[in-house]
């Protein structure tokens, strides 16, 4: 398996030369999207969607790889459409389509399917995650979930792609499947995608449990702050968080063995944009009395807003569907003559 050069890839230094910089990510509409999504990849979708040319992605087809109720599938559709809208994506900047409307992704999904190998997929450490002990029962989708995800930024060839930490191994396949199917054709068709993954809230961690990652699936939901929490419910969490007894330290070296403070201090400094050691110099020798209310006047003052925000988009849900429906087009146009390319390359017949 290649490795990536670094785990945060600098737009301005393209990592081949003569491709225009285009990026791709997505996100899975299985519920609620939380303050790790927001900080980790999402806040680094809107930074980037006026200077770039940005193709963000509803993974619709990724959600049904674990059972999903219909109903609740199409409300998450839109209300994580509507959240991305509220948190800042702009669809007159930024193409905003979902997954399964776009057949190319399922089509190259296949393909790939051809290229990558049973050894790549088997080291893959979320699907050991996601599936836990009882791996037989998994799905097949399920277990070729990073093909599909390799699909999704080849067919745009974006050769930068802005997640958290937990999808970095998906990332260095995904340039594994690149390198393969360029190699096994002698074609030069697929950029090698550079992740891009932002320090200080890569990894966003639970309130309640500083060694698990902050997720959508945990059953409690005070592991983590939603964006669609009211002001109450994010000082509620914050409030609640796990913490222990000891002030805060004045240098990061303080924090080593307080996963939680570490956590704490890091959402902080993600959100007000400063450093985790300018956070420190700060608050160093004070205690979670004084640190947590303002951690909540922080969050409460970025994140209430995007509630309020999704609420109101929420009200029409036909002008979601619109925005969705013009982002397919921009999508399909786009995927087409990537898709007409690698048939020809492969050998099938013309349409
Ligand atoms: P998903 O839906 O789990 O998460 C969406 C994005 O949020 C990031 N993220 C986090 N970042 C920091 N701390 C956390 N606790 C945290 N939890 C989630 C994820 O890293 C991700 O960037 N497989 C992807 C969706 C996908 C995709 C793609 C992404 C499908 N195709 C192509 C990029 C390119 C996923 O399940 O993300």
């Amino acid at each position: 398996m290649s490795q990536t050069q670094s785990s945060s890839a600098d737009i301005t230094s393209p990592a081949q030369t003569e491709r225009k910089n285009v990026i791709f990510s997505g996100v899975q509409p299985t519920g609620n999207l939380h303050l790790g999504n927001y900080l980790g990849a999402i806040r680094n979708w809107v930074a980037q969607q006026n200077d770039f040319d940005c193709i963000y992605c509803v993974v619709d087809l990724h959600a049904i790889t674990v059972p999903q109720d219909p109903q609740a599938l199409r409300t998450s559709i839109r209300e994580v459409t509507a959240c991305l809208i509220a948190s800042g994506i702009d669809p007159d900047q930024a193409v905003l389509f979902n997954q399964s409307s776009v057949p190319q992704h399922a089509e190259l999904a296949w393909i790939f399917n051809c290229v990558a190998r049973l050894g790549w997929l088997n080291r893959m450490t979320q699907f050991k995650e996601k599936a836990g002990k009882n791996r037989e029962n998994a799905t097949v989708g399920l277990y070729s979930y990073p093909t599909l995800m390799a699909a999704d930024i080849l067919a745009y060839k974006a050769t930068h792609v802005p997640v958290g930490e937990d999808q970095k191994q998906h990332l260095e396949l995904t340039r594994d499947i690149a390198a393969a199917f360029n190699s096994m054709y002698g074609a030069d068709i697929f950029p090698l995608p550079e992740p891009q993954i932002q320090g200080v809230a890569a990894r966003v961690m639970s309130l309640r449990d500083g060694s698990s990652k902050m997720s959508k699936s945990d059953p409690s939901d005070y592991t983590r702050i939603n964006l669609t929490d009211s002001a109450d419910e994010i000082a509620q969490k914050i409030k609640k968080a796990k913490t222990d007894p000891e002030p805060l330290p004045s240098e990061m070296a303080g924090l080593d063995d307080r996963p939680e403070a570490r956590n704490l201090v890091g959402i902080y400094a993600a959100l007000s944009g400063a450093t985790n050691a300018e956070i420190l110099s700060e608050f160093g020798g004070q205690g979670f009395g004084i640190f947590k209310p303002a951690l909540v006047e922080l969050a409460v003052s970025q994140i209430a807003p995007i509630s309020e925000k999704m609420n109101r988009l929420l009200d029409d849900r036909a002008e979601i569907d619109r925005i969705l429906k013009k982002g397919t087009e921009q999508a399909r146009a786009r995927a087409e003559p990537v898709l007409a390319e690698v048939k020809k390359i492969v050998g099938f017949l013309p349409e």
